[in-house]
């Protein structure tokens, strides 16, 4: 029997695939030429140092499963890594590096995409790279031809370790990973300063700024260092100006030759020197020095920023001196998933304003916190002779977030929020107050007093209810029950005349003109202009953290709509869906109507799908899903039926996961127009209303599920509904064009040849007949917004066939 050729060549492939020498082996104990390259693979493949104690190569990181470091390490300690590239990010299995002439090192991903390259880093231009090494320091060298001095070399450009043989001069530093399994930057660094100090600096994560100093080396001599020198024999000093030298290392150590060291600037803010035996089996990394001891004692600057902890956190150190963030009673961690971040009050900050005075009374108390203080809050220095002088004083005023206590001259201290540089330790000896609300509103950033006012004054029923017989009680139920629908429908003129315009909206933030001037910096920054009016970019603070908010000035509302306009917001205050815009609050001053809305941080839909890019299809299902989900809860699931009368991709926004949603709903009945005869004053845009408008017919939801066709088609091809400008005459119409393509089985016409599309057939079908059906003429034929979510899902068949749909609409001038 013959073997086909093709077999034979196969296996002889292979064969030779197999004898070729790992690449290991082929480089050991020498030069590493131009054109060698490495791939990140499960059994990993590194170049090793003649010695054999350190590796260059990738690294294959624990928990993150097939990604991969490209970095330098211990041959007998794998996890132990010293140095690494690309700014700590890993790389997919089946990426490469390569050492090339003129760019030095590359990394590529598999699809020979490059990531990463140190073309920048390279010395001048004389050099071409002709080889690399491997050092038995643990330093990666890339040399050219003729030069003995490396034209690159992994030394001069440490991470967070610090090995014998490497110095720190002005401009070097090292910095630490972010966790021990993510190694992009963290927070804390060590380097020499301008002036001449060697010392640790905290950064801020989100901007990058970098902090005053915590940790000054070499104290006494700041100004006088010249560089940091760990030399190759293991003796680590601070070279100053003058020549002396100060030893960084305990006192009487010396360093052995069977050991490795390093020192390494870790995630917790400290410097830690390590040591371990050079054999594998005679034990592993000991620390022999940390510095500082107590991270959280350490001087505190003014210039720490919000401190080692954040905002309201108090530092402790934990075992192996790391640092630990705890926060106080009452207060929670501002991300469950951010220790650093700082704690956030799960109560009403104390405001001073007219009713300051009022919740002094039950409304906050103070907790005392053992072995804590806050440094540099103190904003006033009381004279109290007893600790119960200090607790009131602190008690008393709005201002004070906490208070301290010591019998010495520094007597009682009363300390602002946020409270930074908090710290616990067992040599902080005096009394600690921190002030905490009784009433747990962590759940709504925008709740008003009010809200307490009222659930204040509900409590007297229901005392009531516990006295007297069973039958007075059932009466006093129902009677109850009678008072809460009738509290709920139209809540009491609260007390507080500044409250009086408040009191008439559930739910709804109110702000004052003033205030949203002020947020949004005297209407600045422009974000759209639609139906109703201007949109301005803002930010507020309700009690809570900071938000971004969009501010809608609405001009196009007739004077005599007051009511409705306390109807719409009280209606649109109550809707909440994820595929909604949500409404923060609003103003109603003078002749000023303004609503205060989330900010959708990615635009609106419109210029997301007619943008430069086109999004991707699975972007684009799940957009079209969100906005049906959202028009169902509006039509069906809310307490009161909204009828949209204007969606179209403007009015769809992004937010920051690209979900869809829905904005300007609750809104159609402000505008002004004809109000006599609703249904011929015409709501909406061009391209996107229902017939019916025009008909003189009753307006339903199906006007909704219509536009909703409409913007559908528009989300499949990425394109508008009418565009005259396209050079076949027929595709101008988007509704009639695709209902011809459909007809005609051309859906690749439709997405433009989208692969991503074609190749999800069956849903591009269905989205498409969905489409069809929403667009019918005839209300009665269009489908619900709940069987239209259902079909988009699959979960409710299709029906083949829809009649041909009308472009009245388009076609009609208006
Ligand atoms: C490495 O290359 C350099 C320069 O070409 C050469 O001097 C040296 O002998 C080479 N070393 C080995 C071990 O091949
Ligand atoms: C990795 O190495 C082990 C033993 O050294 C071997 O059994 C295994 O097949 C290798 N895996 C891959 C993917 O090369
Ligand atoms: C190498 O990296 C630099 C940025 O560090 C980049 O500008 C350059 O395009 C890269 N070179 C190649 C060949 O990709
Ligand atoms: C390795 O490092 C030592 C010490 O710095 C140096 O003397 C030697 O030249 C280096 N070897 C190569 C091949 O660069
Ligand atoms: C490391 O952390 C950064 C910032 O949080 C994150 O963007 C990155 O994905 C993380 N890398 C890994 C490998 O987890
Ligand atoms: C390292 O520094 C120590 C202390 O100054 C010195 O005794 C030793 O000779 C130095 N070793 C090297 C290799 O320079
Ligand atoms: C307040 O609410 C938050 C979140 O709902 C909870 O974690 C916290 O324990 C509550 N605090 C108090 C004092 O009830």
């Amino acid at each position: 029997m013959a073997w086909p050729l093709s077999y034979t060549l196969t296996l002889l492939t292979l064969i030779l695939l197999q004898s070729k020498p790992s690449p290991v082996a082929a480089q050991n104990s020498s030069n590493i030429s131009v054109g060698q390259s490495l791939t990140a693979n499960i059994n990993g493949s590194k170049w090793l140092s003649p010695s054999g104690d350190f590796a260059f190569g990738f690294h294959q990181l624990p928990i993150t499963g097939n990604l991969f470091l490209l970095a330098i390490w211990y041959a007998n300690y794998p996890d132990t890594i010293v140095w690494h590239a690309n700014d700590g990010n890993p790389v997919p299995q089946g990426s490469s590096v390569k050492i090339t002439a003129n760019e030095g090192l590359v990394l590529t991903d598999p699809q020979g995409t490059i990531l990463w390259n140190i073309s920048d880093e390279i010395y001048g231009d004389s050099g071409w790279v002709s080889y690399g090494f491997m050092n038995d320091t643990g330093n990666f060298a890339l040399k050219g031809s003729s030069n003995s001095i490396p034209i690159w070399q992994s030394f001069d450009h440490p991470t967070d370790t610090l090995l014998p043989g490497q110095s720190l001069e002005l401009g070097k530093m090292i910095k630490s990973r972010l966790s021990d399994t993510n190694y992009t930057m963290g927070r804390f660094q060590y380097h020499l300063t301008l002036d001449r100090t060697m010392a640790q600096f905290i950064r801020d994560l989100s901007t990058g700024y970098i902090y005053g100093a915590y940790h000054t080396s070499d104290p006494g001599n700041e100004g006088q260092a010249q560089r940091y020198v760990y030399n190759e024999s293991g003796h680590m000093y601070i070279l100053r100006k003058d020549g002396s030298m100060y030893n960084m290392l305990p006192d009487g150590y010396s360093p052995s030759q069977d050991q490795y060291q390093r020192l390494i600037m870790s995630s917790d803010g400290i410097l830690i020197w390590y040591s371990a035996p050079k054999a594998r089996n005679r034990g592993g990394w000991s620390r022999f020095q940390v510095v500082p001891s107590n991270l959280c004692m350490e001087k505190a600057e003014r210039n720490l920023g919000i401190g080692l902890c954040g905002s309201n956190s108090m530092c402790t150190i934990g075992g192996n001196h790391a640092l630990m963030c705890t926060c106080p009673q009452g207060y929670s961690l501002t991300d469950p998933n951010v220790q650093y971040g700082g704690c956030k009050p799960d109560f009403k900050l104390q405001i001073c304003d007219d009713n300051a005075e009022r919740s002094m009374k039950g409304e906050y108390s103070l907790v005392q916190l053992q072995n804590t203080d806050f440094v540099y809050n103190d904003y006033e220095m009381v004279n109290s002779k007893s600790e119960e002088d200090c607790k009131s004083s602190c008690l008393e005023d709005c201002f004070c977030a906490a208070a301290s206590f010591s019998g010495d001259d520094s007597g009682c201290l009363k300390k602002k929020a946020p409270l930074f540089n908090g710290r616990k330790h067992s040599s902080i000896n005096q009394s600690f107050w921190i002030k905490v609300g009784n009433v747990n509103m962590s759940n709504d950033p925008f709740v008003t007093n009010l809200l307490v006012t009222r659930k204040r004054k509900m409590t007297t029923p229901i005392k009531v209810l516990f006295g007297g017989s069973v039958s007075v009680n059932l009466l006093l139920l129902i009677a109850f029950g009678i008072f809460l629908i009738y509290d709920k429908k139209q809540p009491k003129e609260s007390n507080e005349s500044q409250r009086k315009t408040l009191s008439e909206y559930n739910h709804v933030h109110y702000f004052s003109y003033q205030e949203l001037n002020e947020a949004t910096n005297g209407f600045k920054e422009e974000l759209g202009r639609g139906a109703f009016g201007v949109v301005y970019k803002g930010m507020v603070n309700g009690g809570g953290p900071s938000i971004y908010v969009a501010v809608k000035k609405l001009d196009r509302i007739s004077s005599d709509t007051d009511e409705e306009f306390k109807t719409e917001v009280n209606v649109i205050g109550q809707t909440h869906h994820k595929n909604l815009v949500q409404l923060v609050g609003f103003c109603k001053e003078g002749d000023q109507r303004l609503l205060v809305y989330e900010y959708m941080s990615n635009g609106s839909l419109a210029d997301y799908l007619f943008g430069d890019m086109r999004p991707s299809w699975i972007d684009r299902v799940q957009i079209a899903q969100g906005t049906a989900t959202g028009l169902l809860y509006l039509h069906e699931e809310c307490s009161t039926q909204i009828i949209h009368c204007d969606i179209k991709p403007q009015n769809i926004l992004l937010d920051e996961y690209h979900n869809a949603r829905i904005s300007d709903f609750g809104l159609a009945k402000l505008l002004v127009l004809n109000q006599t005869h609703t249904n011929t004053a015409i709501r909406g845009t061009k391209g996107y209303v229902a017939p019916e408008w025009f008909r003189n017919k009753p307006v339903t939801v199906k006007v909704d599920v219509y536009s909703f066709g409409v913007l559908l088609l528009e989300i499949i091809c990425c394109r508008k509904s009418v565009c005259m400008e396209l050079v076949e005459e027929e595709a101008a119409i988007l509704t009639d064009w695709a209902f011809d393509c459909y007809l005609s089985n051309k859906l690749d016409l439709l997405v433009n040849d989208d692969m991503e599309a074609l190749k999800d057939m069956i849903r591009l079908k269905r989205f498409v007949l969905v489409a069809l059906w929403c667009i019918q003429e005839d209300p009665s034929l269009r489908p619900t917004m709940r069987t239209v979510t259902q079909m988009l899902d699959g979960l409710a068949e299709v029906p083949n066939n829809p009649p041909c749909p009308s472009s009245f609409s388009v076609t009609t001038q208006y």
